[in-house]
C-alpha cells in the first residue's frame, strides 16, 4: 500500500511542487491550504491531489484536520511542513500584529502538525518529517527579524525532534531554500528583488519549486533512513554553511 504524505500549503508555491513530486514517486498526497481556495480548487482538478482548508497556525484545526485526512488516505507517514508567510519590514516599523502572525505561522505551525503525526509514527516505528525552512532562517535577512527568528527556530526544532525520534525509525530534516521564484517573491520590491537579491546568487537565477520538490523525495525515502536532524541548502550558492 502507498504510503500517505501530507504537504502544508501544498497547492501553491514550493509546497505544490512538493505535492506533485511526492504523487510521482508513488505516494497518497494530501495537501493543505489556508484561505486561497481557488487555488485549491485548480490545483486539484489539475492534479487529482486532494486538498484541505484549515489554518496550521490553530492547534485544534490540526487535530481535526489530520483526523479527516488519515481517515480518508490512512496514517500519515511523511509530513512536510511547507506552509509560510512573510510580513516583511524592518523592525523599527514592525507591529506587533506582523510579528505574531509570521510565528503563528511559521513556527507554531510546524509544532501544531508534528503533535499531531508522532504519536502515530512512534506507534508505527516509522516516519519521515521535512521541514521546510529557509536560507533566511540561516543567515537573516533585512526586514525579516520575524521570518528569519521563525525559520532559524524551525532549525533548532528540526534537531531536537530528529535526537528524540532517531531510535524509532523516524527521521527529521530541514530543507533552506534560497529565493525560489514563487507567488511569495511578489512582496518583494522589484528593485530590491534585482539590485540587490539577484546579484547576490552566484548560479545567476532564482530557484525552481521543483528543485526542492527533488530534495523531499530524496528525504522521504524510505532508504533516506540514516540521514537526520541535517539542514540542506539549497540556493544556488547564496549563502554557504
Ligand atoms: N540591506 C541594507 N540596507 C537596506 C536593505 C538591505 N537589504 N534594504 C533596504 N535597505 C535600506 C534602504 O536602502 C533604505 O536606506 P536609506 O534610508 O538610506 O535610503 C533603508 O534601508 C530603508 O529602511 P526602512 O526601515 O525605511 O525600510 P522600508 O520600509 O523601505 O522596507 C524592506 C524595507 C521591507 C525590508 C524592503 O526592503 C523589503 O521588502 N526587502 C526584501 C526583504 C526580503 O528579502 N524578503 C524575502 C521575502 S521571500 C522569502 O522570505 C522566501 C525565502 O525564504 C527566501
Amino acid at each position: 500500500m502507498a504510503r500517505v504524505a501530507l504537504v502544508t500549503g501544498g497547492t501553491r508555491g514550493i509546497g505544490a511542487a512538493v505535492s506533485q513530486a511526492l504523487q510521482t514517486a508513488g505516494y497518497r498526497v494530501a495537501a493543505t491550504y489556508a484561505g486561497n481556495a481557488e487555488a485549491a480548487k485548480a490545483f486539484m482538478s489539475r492534479t487529482g491531489i486532494s486538498s484541505y482548508q484549515w489554518d496550521i497556525g490553530d492547534f485544534d484545526a490540526c487535530a481535526i484536520g489530520v483526523k479527516s485526512v488519515e481517515s480518508s488516505l490512512g496514517p500519515i507517514d511523511v509530513l512536510v511542513n511547507n506552509a509560510g508567510i512573510v510580513r516583511d519590514a524592518t523592525l523599527h516599523k514592525m507591529s506587533r500584529t506582523q510579528w505574531d502572525a509570521v510565528i503563528r505561522t511559521n513556527l507554531d505551525g510546524a509544532f501544531n502538525m508534528c503533535r499531531q503525526v508522532i504519536d502515530g509514527m512512534r506507534a508505527r516505528r516509522y516516519g519521515r518529517i521535512i521541514n521546510i525552512s529557509s536560507i533566511n532562517g540561516q543567515k537573516g535577512q533585512f526586514g525579516q527579524t520575524n521570518y528569519s527568528a521563525a525559520k532559524a527556530g524551525e532549525l533548532g526544532f528540526t534537531r531536537a525532534l530528529a535526537l528524540e525520534t532517531a531510535r524509532l525509525g523516524i527521521t527529521v530534516n530541514a530543507i533552506c531554500p534560497g529565493y525560489i521564484h514563487t507567488e511569495m517573491l511578489d512582496a518583494v520590491p522589484r528593485d530590491v528583488l534585482e539590485n540587490s537579491i539577484l546579484p547576490q546568487i552566484p548560479v545567476g537565477r532564482l530557484g525552481r519549486p521543483e528543485e526542492i520538490a527533488r530534495a523531499v523525495v530524496f528525504l522521504a525515502a524510505e532508504d533516506a533512513g540514516f540521514i537526520t536532524g541535517s539542514t540542506m541548502s539549497i540556493n544556488g550558492g547564496q549563502y554557504m554553511i
